[in-house]
């Protein structure tokens, strides 16, 4: 056991080492390969011997560890935001105000030396990460700035923030940072999605802090996030500003700012401070992550605390807000394009010009509202404006230029696709075209959706090809994809475009390609009924919903003649969904489906073995799950509990015969187990329970 316990913190080390130096100092000194190799040695010694794996084992970073419900932290200081200047003036008055603030009176003035820190203003999120003797015991959001949420299990994904520091640092300090996507990720999952026929996200900023808000950390750790460090809150310590502080947090492993690119400097003068953020505004385009402004900080920490804080933001540090950059350019023509979903964006088709770093063909235009209010027409000169969401967006028009046969623009009526009358729902801002299963951008969304990954995931079929094969004919909906024949493909011509829908390329398809589209789409007949419950597309069925579907009614014939009280029965089915699914049912053209489906030989009903219980060791037992488990996944506990016979729900009550507790269980769920005198059990006393001993 010693020698495992050895082995344990010698890879362990030696795996931090290397994170160290691939993700913080960008300088690999092993292979990825090896490094796996290592961390797959890790990981089955604390599969082994999980009374040896620490919490912060460089295996979490891969996550795992569900939170079922982030815990609220009161932060210990504030988590303040930054007042916003937007020009030379603006910080110009901030000068003199820290300049007043400091000084002893007008005479003594000129004595002060002030020294600034300039930064970057990174646009993620804002992360409080505590440590204790060298270890991150907690991470914790911003909120309200007052209370956060723990999402420590999340934070450990993060491979920039050392799980364990190196050097000389202080016993228990607070540091806080940006969590942000960098730009190549943020492309490299949207192409994925664009790929999957999934909506592409806005920009890197919401999707990084909708990762962060992820239940599952293992999700997290799939969207490679980053995080750099820019304040320290540490007592005893050998420095005196935040410069230095900086740069001790970089000895003790932490990213931060490398001065060498220019991302933190020093100045005493305003000259100093607007020559940094001139040249940030031009070179920020260039950055491999997205920054909104620039941050100026008095360096020294007497200093910051003389001049101290305002209810809101400190008095001692002030953010500089780029301008989101304009330009004006001819506006050609206004084209419409369908969603999956059928609504409809108006996209304006522009003179090409260069904005914010790269060229811009298209920009949207919202919808009808926006056109008539802002009174956009073809020919005319438009302001184009690139903020912080990917797509530039018109938002306004030069009418000094205008010619004068121009003309207000006309919002088409009808479906530009298929012809269909449009509706514009109530309340809604977008005009749709309801023509579900006979409009081409609809059906072909439907079948993107029955394809992927999380639904028939049928392998060697793509967007590229779903579209190809609509257009040719030869696949009207997701059934036909199950008459498929080889002789029909083979050779077939499509094109592929890129995201825009521009630069195409025609490809055929040969027999490899044939060969294993034909075997993806035999493999699929597989695919358990949850899945392609969820395949079907009916709206608010999501993954979990199927889900729980698949569990209560067993096939799908129980669901298609349920009724909506019924349907309400089932765990997590409301009124909304239910409603979703009788509409879905009623409409022939589905039932066709389903039926052609059904002879193809999909998976309509549970399989034998999934809904009948193998045990009933737990008959008659309710149990109530919460917290995290060494040998259990939250899903395959709850699917254990199952297969014994016992039943699982969500919320305690007297009912409940035991609440099983893992890791972190929430104190709000044990108080009220113990009023309500229902028994705690832990993992071990489970896996005793089921092994009948
Ligand atoms: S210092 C008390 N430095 O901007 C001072 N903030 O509006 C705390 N931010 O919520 C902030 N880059 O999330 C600081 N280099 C930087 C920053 C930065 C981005 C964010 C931070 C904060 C917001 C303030």
């Amino acid at each position: 056991m010693d020698n495992v316990g050895q082995r344990i913190e010698q890879l362990t080390t030696e795996l931090n080492e290397y994170n160290h130096r691939y993700y913080v100092l960008n300088a690999p000194i092993i292979s990825d390969y090896e490094f796996d190799q290592l961390l797959k040695e890790l990981e089955s010694l604390e599969q082994a011997h999980p009374e040896l794996a620490k919490s912060n084992s460089p295996t979490k970073r891969v996550g795992g560890d569900i939170t079922e419900k982030f815990e609220k932290v009161k932060h210990k200081y504030p988590m303040l935001s930054l007042s916003n200047t937007y020009n030379r003036e603006e910080i110009i008055e901030w000068e003199s105000r820290v300049h007043k603030g400091l000084g002893a009176g007008v005479d003594l003035f000129s004595l002060v030396e002030i020294e600034y820190v300039m930064e970057l203003k990174y646009d993620g999120l804002a992360i409080s990460l505590t440590y204790e003797n060298g270890e991150l015991i907690r991470g914790v959001t911003r909120g309200d700035g007052e209370t956060g949420e723990d999402i420590t299990a999340n934070v450990r994904t993060i491979r920039s923030i050392p799980l364990k520091l190196r050097g000389n640092h202080p016993g228990l300090f607070e540091i806080r940072g940006e969590v942000f996507m960098p730009k190549a990720e943020f492309e490299r999952l949207n192409a994925e999605r664009l790929a999957k026929g999934e909506e592409p996200y806005a920009n890197p900023r919401n999707t990084a802090a909708g990762t962060l808000k992820q239940q599952d950390s293992a999700e997290v750790a799939k969207r490679k996030l980053d995080c750099f460090l820019y304040y320290v809150y540490a007592d005893d310590v050998a420095y005196n500003n935040h410069f230095d502080a900086i740069s001790h947090a970089s000895d003790w492993g932490f990213k931060t700012p490398p001065a060498l690119l220019r991302y933190i400097e020093k100045t005493t003068t305003v000259d100093g401070i607007m020559a940094f953020i001139e040249h940030w505004d031009k070179a920020r385009h260039d950055l491999p992550f997205d920054i909104d402004g620039v941050v100026v900080k008095v360096n020294r920490y007497a200093q910051q605390e003389e001049l101290g804080l305002t209810t809101k933001s400190p008095r001692w540090a002030i953010a500089y807000k780029f301008k989101a950059e304009t330009v004006s350019t001819l506006l050609h023509k206004i084209t419409y394009q369908v969603g999956r979903t059928g609504a409809i964006t108006p996209v304006a088709n522009l003179e090409p010009v260069f904005l914010a770093g790269t060229t811009v063909k298209r920009a949207s235009l919202h919808n009808a509202d926006q056109i008539e209010k802002l009174d956009i027409r073809e020919d005319d000169y438009v302001f184009v404006e690139k903020g912080g969401e990917i797509i530039p967006k018109v938002v306004g028009v030069d009418t000094t230029r205008r010619t004068e046969d121009s003309k207000p623009h006309s919002y088409i009526t009808q479906c530009p696709e298929c012809g269909t009358e449009l509706v514009r729902r109530e309340g809604e801002a977008l005009h749709y075209c309801p023509n579900e299963n006979g409009c081409a951008p609809q059906i072909k969304g439907k079948m993107e959706h029955f394809i992927s990954r999380k639904a028939m995931n049928i392998e060697g079929m793509g967007s590229e090809t779903i579209s190809g094969l609509h257009d040719q004919g030869l696949l009207r909906n997701a059934a036909g994809i199950y008459d498929l024949r080889s002789e029909q493909l083979l050779g077939i011509e499509f094109t592929v475009t890129d995201e825009f829908g521009e630069n195409p390329k025609k490809r055929s398809m040969q027999e490899k390609s044939v060969n294993n589209l034909m075997a993806g789409i035999e493999a699929s007949k597989q695919v358990p009924f949850d899945r392609v419950l969820f395949a079907l597309g009916i709206r608010f069925v999501g993954e979990t919903v199927a889900k729980k579907l698949a569990k209560h009614f067993k096939t799908i014939d129980a669901i298609a003649s349920a009724t909506f009280d019924q349907l309400i029965e089932a765990e997590e089915i409301g009124d909304k969904i239910a409603q979703s699914i009788l509409d879905w049912f009623a409409i022939e053209g589905n039932r066709n489906i389903l039926e052609r489906l059904r002879i193809a030989g999909l998976q309509l009903a549970l399989a034998e073995d999934e809904s009948a219980p193998t045990s009933d060791t737990l008959k008659g037992l309710t149990f109530v799950v919460s917290g995290v488990f060494q040998h259990f996944s939250r899903d395959s506990i709850k699917a254990s509990i199952e297969s014994n016979g016992g039943k699982v729900s969500g919320s305690i009550s007297k009912k409940t015969s035991y609440v099983l507790a893992g890791d972190n269980m929430g104190p709000e769920k044990r108080k009220k187990a113990e009023e309500l005198g229902v028994k705690i059990i832990d993992e071990a006393e489970y896996i005793q329970m089921i092994s009948g001993e």
